[in-house]
């Protein structure tokens, strides 16, 4: 297994993934949504900072890919004769965290970056677990590659960060948003969705 030793204070329970092997479709839908949330997201880094140029290559491929994502997953649907439904409902967990981070202007970059690389780490841990449970092998492989492609996208973020922070401020902001992260996580609605919390 991918080892790439991602800073998640727990690992998901295999709950979670029982849960949403018996709502695919459901899951389906808010993965869709995912992964144009996070292609858009890759965009609206670029026009929010306009001046870090840095960020402008790896963003313009992240979010190529996370449409490329959003496309996969929308076959997958049609595939299995499932309705589109937009999913534009916010995520909970995602609003927790922003709703935690730091407001300087120097300290919110920093802070969306980390943010942003953690979204990633928990998406390649939960991708992960899902293609341990499924059982159709075209969905195993499908989720472990797409775990795998979720791991790098951490990796991309935390290196834009060391680009533009001295190390000490993005390990601090790591060990802080890993907390948040966690916290969200726990307090997450139970649903069978990417950032869905844990039935008891
Ligand atoms: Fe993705
Ligand atoms: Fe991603």
């Amino acid at each position: 297994m991918l080892t790439p030793n991602l800073p998640l204070q727990q690992p998901s329970s295999p709950r979670w993934a029982e849960m949403v092997c018996g709502e695919f479709d459901r899951f389906l839908l808010d993965h869709a949504a995912c992964e144009r949330k996070a292609a858009a997201h890759a965009m609206s880094l670029i026009c929010q900072y306009p001046h870090r140029t840095t960020l402008i290559e790896p963003m313009v491929s992240l979010a190529r890919e996370e449409l490329e994502h959003f496309g996969q997953v929308y076959r997958i649907l049609r595939k299995r004769k499932v309705p589109f439904v937009p999913h534009d409902e916010k995520d909970p967990y995602v609003r927790s965290i922003i709703s935690n981070l730091r407001t300087g202007k120097e300290e919110r970059f920093l802070d969306q970056l980390v943010f942003s690389a953690f979204i990633e780490a928990r998406s390649y841990e939960r991708f992960q677990l899902l293609s341990e449970h499924l059982t159709e092998p075209e969905l195993q492989t499908f989720y472990r590659d797409l775990a795998r492609r979720e791991a790098g996208h951490y990796r991309i973020f935390i290196q834009i960060a060391e680009r533009y922070f001295p190390s000490i401020a993005v390990e601090e902001a790591i060990a802080r948003i890993s907390r948040l992260e966690q916290e969200a996580l726990d307090a997450a609605p139970v649903q069978p969705t990417v950032h869905g919390g844990t039935p008891i």
